[in-house]
């Protein structure tokens, strides 16, 4: 708790990113989206990017992450993030979030960098052929959330060492300079019940990259898609149970009642007061019908928000000017506390 004392001078601000790397599913709306979305009604001010600086630590193709900058900002916008209110931008067109990366570049150390898991993973045996953008990843995201003075930071489990990170570049920032001028930011990490898992496995989290499509529910997929996905979904053969206790040891199980308990707003006793005892045969159809209803009006918003391109990038010209008045006063700060003659 002693680390939140410094952030009492701070004005609480949400930031959170997701990369533009394409396919949006549920996992993403109900981890991620429709959180962010819910949270707008807190009056905290929440900005939100596209980090499409960070989707190119690895290869990307050109006209795919322009096409998926816009799908992703149409699945913000169609789970009910509103673009006024929030600020919704793509990372790229505020210069602000390279320059202060390029500062905490030297202010992280190698070994910190090198001990990220992700980095790890997503290097593999071949690190002297991973770009060097994927190994200072960290100290970017540093920069997105920082040259906000951004206190809060919802994510998924997975980004914890990065925000542990980003409160280390702080302190030794804040530290090496002898100012109090970054906060140490505050990770909201998502609970477990709204990890998604795989429809076609319980213990896998539903992801974009599993080879099969029927392993989870794209936000663009049509009603037809979505209730045949969730008839298909894999279960055992036993009923629902009557007490939540019964889930323990059956994911798919439980995978299903989370979701159902996520998209109908309830906890998982509700759902299990209301469909306990149910067997498959009854349940499935029963959430096929919410998840239609509720996720049927998104991929529909999102097909209308796509169609018009130019409309989108209006919207993020806008957001990415309104997250600039934020930025560039603390940009500009922070060279000076660097020493830079402007
Ligand atoms: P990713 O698709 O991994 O880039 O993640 C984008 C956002 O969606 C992050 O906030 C993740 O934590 C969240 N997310 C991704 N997959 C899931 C899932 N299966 N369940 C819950 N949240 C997820
Ligand atoms: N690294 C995050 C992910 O892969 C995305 C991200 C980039 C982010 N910058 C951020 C998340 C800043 C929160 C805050 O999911």
């Amino acid at each position: 708790m002693s680390e939140s004392q410094p952030n009492a001078a701070f004005t609480p601000r949400v930031f959170s990113g997701i990369q533009p790397s394409g396919n949006l599913h549920l996992g993403n709306y109900l981890g991620a989206l429709k959180r962010f979305a819910d949270s707008q009604t807190a009056g905290i001010q929440s900005i939100f990017c596209m980090v499409d600086m960070h989707a190119i630590t690895v290869w990307q193709d050109p006209e795919a992450l322009r096409r998926q900058t816009r799908e992703l900002t149409a699945g913000f916008i169609a789970s009910g993030v509103d673009p006024e209110q929030s600020i919704l931008f793509n990372q790229s067109q505020v210069t602000e979030h390279a320059q202060l990366a390029w500062i905490f570049n030297c202010v992280a150390r190698m070994g910190w960098m090198q001990r990220m898991t992700q980095w790890k993973d997503k290097a593999g045996k071949n690190q002297q052929n991973a770009s060097l953008g994927l190994l200072a990843y960290p100290a970017l995201m540093a920069a997105d959330i920082l040259v906000y003075h951004a206190t809060h930071v919802p994510v998924g489990e997975d980004q914890k060492q990065h925000l542990e990170l980003t409160r280390d570049i702080a302190i030794k920032f804040n530290n090496d300079f002898g100012v109090d001028f970054f906060p140490i930011t505050e990770p909201v990490i998502e609970g477990t019940a709204t990890r998604v898992m795989s429809l076609r496995d319980g213990t896998k989290k539903m992801s974009k990259s599993d080879p099969s499509d029927m392993s989870r529910i794209n936000l663009t997929d049509d009603a037809d898609a979505i209730a045949q996905k969730i008839r298909k979904a894999k279960t055992d053969p036993e009923p629902l149970p009557e007490s939540v206790e019964g889930l323990e040891d059956r994911p798919e199980a439980r995978n299903l009642v989370n979701i159902y308990a996520a998209l109908a707003d309830l906890s998982v006793e509700q759902v299990i007061a209301e469909h306990g005892g149910q067997q498959f045969g009854t349940f499935k159809p029963s959430l096929a019908d919410l998840a239609v209803a509720k996720l049927e009006p998104i991929s529909s918003e999102m097909k209308r928000l796509t169609a018009d391109p130019a409309q989108i990038d209006t919207i993020l010209r806008r957001g990415s000017e309104r997250a600039r008045e934020i930025a560039a006063p603390i940009m500009e700060k922070t060279y000076e506390i660097v020493g830079m003659v402007r």
